[in-house]
Order: C-alpha cells, then sequence, then structure tokens
C-alpha cells in the first residue's frame, strides 16, 4: 500500500510516499480502507519532533512511528477477534496519534473510532477527530460548560476554535470569539454572539468578564485568565516558554485553570456524531488536497492561517484537483 513515511525528524519535505506493507491486524483492532485525512498541528509537532519532549513519546533521536498522520475517515475492511461494536463494510472516522493514517489503509483501536453519520461525507468526517475533540473536552470535560455561562474563545477561526463556537452554542452558552478581522464574517456564521478581531483590539486590554474562557492559539498570559474569566482552559501554545510562564503561574494561584491533552475516545466522537447528525456543528473545510499532495497540506497548516479545517482525499481525487471554494488551486 501507499504511505508517507518519515525516518528523521524534519519538516513537511523529509515525508517519502512509498509502497509499504500493509499493516497486520490486531484482536482490538480495525482494518481501515482510508479514503480522507485532515492535517493537525499535531502532525507537526510529531513530525519535527518540537517541542522536544514530544520526543520522550515519538522518539528521542529518530521517529518510533514510520508512517505519519493522525485523523481519518474510510470503510472498515476487517475486523480483529475482539472488537464488537465494528462491523466490516462500516464507515467510520477516528485518530491515530501514534500515527499511520496517511497511508492507503490504516489500523487502529476500536475505541478511537466511531460510526460517520449517514449524510456525511468522508472529508468532513476526517476533519472531525482531533479538532472536534479538543474542542468538546475543553469546553465540556474540562470546561464544565452550563447552559446558560459566557465563554469567551481566544482564536476561533481553526480547526479547534471553529468547532468550539458551535459546541459552546450547542450547549447553550453565549458566546464571544477572537479572531483575526478577516475571519469575523466567518465566526459570526458559527453563532458567536459577538466577535472581537484581535488585530483592531487588544483582547489583553479586553475588560469583558466571562465564565470561561478557552484559549485555542495559547498567546493568553495567565493574568489576561483571571482577568477575562472565572475558569480558564489553555488548548494552544504558541511558544514552550509562554506555556511554561503560564503553568508557572497556576502553581502558585487559585485561580482554575486547566491545561490538557485530548484524548480520542469513541463515546466523544459519537457525541460529536450526533451534534453534526443533528446539524448543531457544521464542518468547515478550507483546503482539500489529493493525498499525494500531503506535504502541500502541512505546510499551509503550518502558516496557522487556516479557516477551520484542511482535508486530503486518497479516492475522488478530481474534487480535490477543482478549484476549491476559496479560489485556491491544491
Ligand atoms: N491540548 C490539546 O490536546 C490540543 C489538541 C489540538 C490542538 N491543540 C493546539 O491548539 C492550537 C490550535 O489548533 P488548531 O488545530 O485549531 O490550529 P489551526 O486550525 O491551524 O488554527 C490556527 C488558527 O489560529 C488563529 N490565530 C493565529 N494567530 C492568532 C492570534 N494572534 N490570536 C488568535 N488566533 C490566532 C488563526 O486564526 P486567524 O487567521 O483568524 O488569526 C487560525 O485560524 C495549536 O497550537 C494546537 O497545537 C492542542
Amino acid at each position: 500500500m501507499k504511505a508517507f513515511t518519515k525516518s528523521k525528524y524534519g519538516g513537511p519535505e523529509i515525508l517519502q510516499l512509498e509502497e509499504v506493507e500493509k499493516p497486520i491486524l490486531k484482536d482490538d483492532h480495525i482494518l481501515v480502507k482510508v479514503v480522507a485525512n485532515s492535517a493537525n498541528p499535531a502532525d507537526l509537532h510529531i513530525l519535527r519532533g518540537k517541542p522536544f519532549f514530544a520526543r520522550f513519546a515519538f522518539g528521542l533521536f529518530k521517529p518510533k512511528y514510520k508512517i505519519l498522520g493522525a485523523d481519518f475517515a474510510g470503510v472498515v475492511e476487517e475486523i480483529g477477534n475482539n472488537v464488537s461494536h465494528i462491523k466490516v463494510g462500516d464507515r467510520v472516522f477516528g485518530d491515530t496519534l501514534n500515527g499511520g493514517a496517511f497511508a492507503e489503509y490504516t489500523c487502529v483501536p476500536e475505541k478511537v473510532c466511531a460510526i460517520m453519520p449517514k449524510e456525511m461525507d468522508f472529508p468532513e468526517m476526517a476533519s472531525v477527530p482531533i479538532a472536534g475533540v479538543t474542542a468538546l473536552q475543553a469546553l465540556i470535560t474540562h470546561g464544565q460548560l452550563k447552559v446558560g455561562d459566557s465563554v469567551f474563545i481566544n482564536g476561533a477561526s481553526g480547526g479547534v476554535g471553529h468547532f468550539a463556537v458551535q459546541i459552546a452554542k450547542a450547549y447553550g452558552a453565549a458566546v464571544t470569539a477572537v479572531c483575526s478581522s478577516k475571519n469575523v464574517d466567518f465566526v459570526k456564521t458559527l453563532g458567536a454572539e459577538r466577535v472581537i478581531a484581535y488585530d483592531r483590539e487588544s483582547i489583553h486590554q479586553h475588560d469583558g468578564k466571562y465564565d470561561l474562557v478557552i484559549d485555542t492559539h495559547g498567546n493568553l498570559s495567565h493574568k489576561d485568565f483571571k482577568r477575562l474569566g472565572l475558569r480558564g482552559v489553555m488548548v494552544g501554545f504558541t511558544t514552550m516558554g509562554h506555556m511554561f510562564s503560564v503553568l508557572i503561574q497556576k502553581a502558585f494561584s487559585k485561580f482554575p485553570l486547566i491545561q490538557f491533552t485530548a484524548e480520542a475516545n469513541t463515546k466523544d466522537f459519537e457525541t460529536l456524531a450526533t451534534l453534526i447528525h443533528n446539524r448543531k456543528i457544521k464542518v468547515h473545510i478550507d483546503r482539500t488536497y489529493p493525498y499525494y499532495k500531503i506535504p502541500e497540506a502541512l505546510d499551509y497548516i503550518e502558516t496557522m492561517r487556516t479557516i477551520g479545517k484542511v482535508a486530503m482525499v486518497w479516492e475522488n481525487m478530481a474534487a480535490a484537483e477543482d478549484i476549491n471554494e476559496k479560489g485556491t488551486k491544491c
């Protein structure tokens, strides 16, 4: 099968598209014929081995896992002996942080997958796993969002942010969102009551007060969190120095601030699938690339200018080669 492999740390240019053995099925795993993937900043952290602490999980001197890729959607081709809920032929989506998804086939534990809503297509559902589950867990699991809460979402136009605005609305919150001025209209269409353009108004001086502050971009200081919210959740980070500074101040403060790493699981994926099926969440795809341009998709993600998500397809390549809705040829 074809797969994007890596044998050293580096940028998207070091990825090799090569023929490798199809993965061998394990008892609690499913073998999926991949139809679409999406790109995430996490793919770049793993590819580059940066920040350095990622290497303790992914290989200190060289990558432990050969094939890159986390988010996928596809069709189940085989199931392991212990698989109980998923059948051969099911259309599934999921994520595998250990890699293996940027390939024609991926073999993943059943517990990191869920069945796709019938009406959804593969690129849309491949765009959901990491960004969707991160937004859900930031708001609900860690943010303890309640009906009627006011939420401040910094970094509202990207993958995590665009899901976070819609999920917060679906759970009955009032949303104030932050993005660049060019994306204000887009974020309003997601349902935010108020949108602040950070290039017109400094959020570091913004004097609103909210029940919950979610920082997907990662440039809020500890002081910002305390000034803006009653509780906070850190999702992204801009620099390691900034993140450590916030975490050190958190250690000496009573302000309830949580920093977390999202965990893929079937239950949360099913919640997202239901929200999508009930039209509470619309997946916005900024660009779609054919699979052989996965390194270009990662280059684009690295600009941190994505509006919603970037998808890559292994089938129906003609669609991905077409001028996409933003007029960009991928
Ligand atoms: N904790 C976890 O488990 C977890 C999971 C997933 C992702 N993350 C992290 O969360 C972050 C976001 O991930 P993502 O997938 O949403 O990335 P993404 O899709 O690439 O989104 C990037 C967004 O950042 C926004 N942005 C850039 N500069 C900004 C600024 N100064 N202020 C506010 N927003 C700004 C951009 O919006 P504009 O163009 O409108 O500025 C863009 O839409 C990344 O750092 C990622 O590593 C953490």
